[in-house]
């Protein structure tokens, strides 16, 4: 069975939080997973991996992270051939912002542009909402692992 990498961008730790808590969902059935942080070093790796969840907030005017800036940058700039990597898409954001969760539409964005291919919805956190979302995280990932090949 493929590891399952699960690749976070954060300000301000929620993102880790939720990384960690799709880990133990995805664990407790029984697959492997590896939890990074969004960096050039992951973006150089990402061809040879088949299967990830990426998770990052938006900050700024609707940016990713910062940290993730460089993993956004190398993509852009080395343009993996990503054909073989299946992947979900966790975002969270605040919806008082006009630019809600646009964090997780670039990195989906750049991601199909290069061959991946999306598993499942894109799930969206409202930190607005009040709703825990390590709540969603964990509903999430057991909608994910349906979709996940054994
Ligand atoms: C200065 C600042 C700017 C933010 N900008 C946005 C934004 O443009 N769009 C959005 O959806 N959320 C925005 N947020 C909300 C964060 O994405 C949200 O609080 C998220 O849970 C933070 O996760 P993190 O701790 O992993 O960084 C912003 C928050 C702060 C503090």
């Amino acid at each position: 069975m493929s590891t399952i990498h699960i690749l976070f961008g954060t300000e301000s730790g929620n993102a880790e939080m939720v990384a960690d808590d799709i880990a133990a969902a995805l664990q407790g059935r029984g697959f492997e997973t590896e939890i990074a942080e969004l960096s050039e070093d992951v973006a150089a790796d990402l061809a040879d991996m088949e299967l990830a969840v990426f998770v990052t907030s938006t900050y700024g005017e609707g940016d990713l992270p910062e940290s993730a800036a460089p993993f956004y940058e190398t993509l852009l700039a080395e343009r993996p051939d990503l054909s073989g990597l299946s992947f979900g898409a966790f975002g969270l954001g605040d919806s008082v912002y006009e630019t809600f969760n646009n964090g997780i539409d670039t990195l989906r964005g750049a991601l199909s542009g290069l061959g991946a291919r999306q598993i499942g919805e894109t799930a969206k956190h409202d930190a607005a909402s009040g709703d825990l979302a390590s709540n969603l995280a964990s509903s999430w990932a057991a909608t994910l692992l349906d979709l996940v090949p054994a």
